[in-house]
């Protein structure tokens, strides 16, 4: 039997424009995870049981595009194993799915890792993360490969899609607040709704997108000073624009003022937006007041997270 563990994530800045070969900041949430088991069988073929899901199938019986069945499926082929043996893939995660956290990365770095040593061929990190890419593009057509990548490595990631991994460093710890609207909102849609804009009209939108660009350089820099209240205002200023995008929502927004009112330093939504999370930048001992403000603003869940 072997069993493999992989973290959620948040973006702290960037998302969206990420998309369009501007820089992202991310950090690993290990808080929050999704564990895959894999062991034999004896009543024969590939089961795959994911109870969170509601899912008990055999691999045979998935469509071979249904995330979960093409992530075994790239672990065969990467393997070249055309016979493999009778096993069960158990899947478990806490990471809220559709939210922002990273839960189908999580899962198919977790697949990969477990069933790659189960076969007696564990993966390296970079085919782990190259395969989970691909699972990617299932569950949203241009992903930026963000989450993957932060997701295996499990650190801290300054992210410019199809360039090398860099890790940046953390000149002082910080600490976030991850308010969830209890939304879920698939990022396929907030990504292809950003998409027309920039179809209709390129010139505008890449503007913006350089100018969250900016944003995300001069958080990496002000993280590794560790100048947090440049940081919070970083923040404000990367939510106004993903506002500009059209990818909050009223229930973000709400949580976002509620943090700024409660003294969190800056605040924003992360990830595709529409539903799913917000963040908040907060000093420690001020984080259980943010975290009664974001609940009496209708947050459904709140993990507090430290960078270091
Ligand atoms: O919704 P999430 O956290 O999986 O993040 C999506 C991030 C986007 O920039 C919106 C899309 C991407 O592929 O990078």
């Amino acid at each position: 039997m072997t069993t493999s563990s992989a973290p959620g994530k948040i973006i702290l800045f960037g998302e969206h424009a990420v998309v369009y070969g501007r820089p992202a900041l991310a950090v690993p949430v290990t808080q929050v995870q999704a564990t895959a088991t894999v062991s034999e069988n004896s009543r024969g073929g590939i089961m795959i049981e994911a109870p969170n899901i509601n899912l008990s199938a055999e691999l045979s019986r998935l469509a071979p595009d249904h995330p979960l069945a093409a992530v075994i499926h790239s672990v065969f082929s990467t393997l070249s194993i055309s016979n493999p043996p009778a096993c069960t893939v158990y899947l478990q995660s806490t990471i809220p799915v559709a939210s922002g956290l990273g839960s189908g990365a999580a899962v198919s770095v977790a697949i990969i890792r477990a069933l790659s040593a189960f076969l007696g061929q564990p993966l390296p990190d970079e085919q782990v993360n190259a395969l989970a890419f691909e699972a990617e593009k299932l569950y949203h057509d241009t992903p930026s490969g963000i989450d993957n990548t932060v997701v295996t490595y499990s650190k801290p990631v300054y992210f410019i899609k199809r360039k090398p991994i860099k890790t940046f460093h953390v000149g002082a710890p910080f600490t976030i607040m991850i308010g969830g609207t209890g939304i879920s909102a698939p990022t396929k849609e907030s990504v292809g709704a950003v998409r027309k804009l920039w179809e209709a009209d390129k010139p505008r939108w890449e503007k913006v997108f350089t100018r969250v660009g900016e944003i995300v350089w001069n958080a990496r820099q002000a993280i590794e000073r560790g100048d947090i209240a440049e940081l919070g205002r970083l923040m404000d200023a990367n939510h106004a624009l993903l506002q500009a995008m059209t990818v909050s929502s009223v229930e973000l927004d709400q949580l976002v003022e509620a943090a700024r009112n409660s003294g969190a330093l800056g605040a924003k939504l992360s990830g595709g937006g529409r539903g799913g999370n917000m963040i908040a930048l907060v000093e420690k001992e001020n984080a259980p007041e943010v975290a009664r403000a974001l609940s009496s603003a209708g947050a459904k869940r709140t993990i507090v997270t430290q960078v270091a």
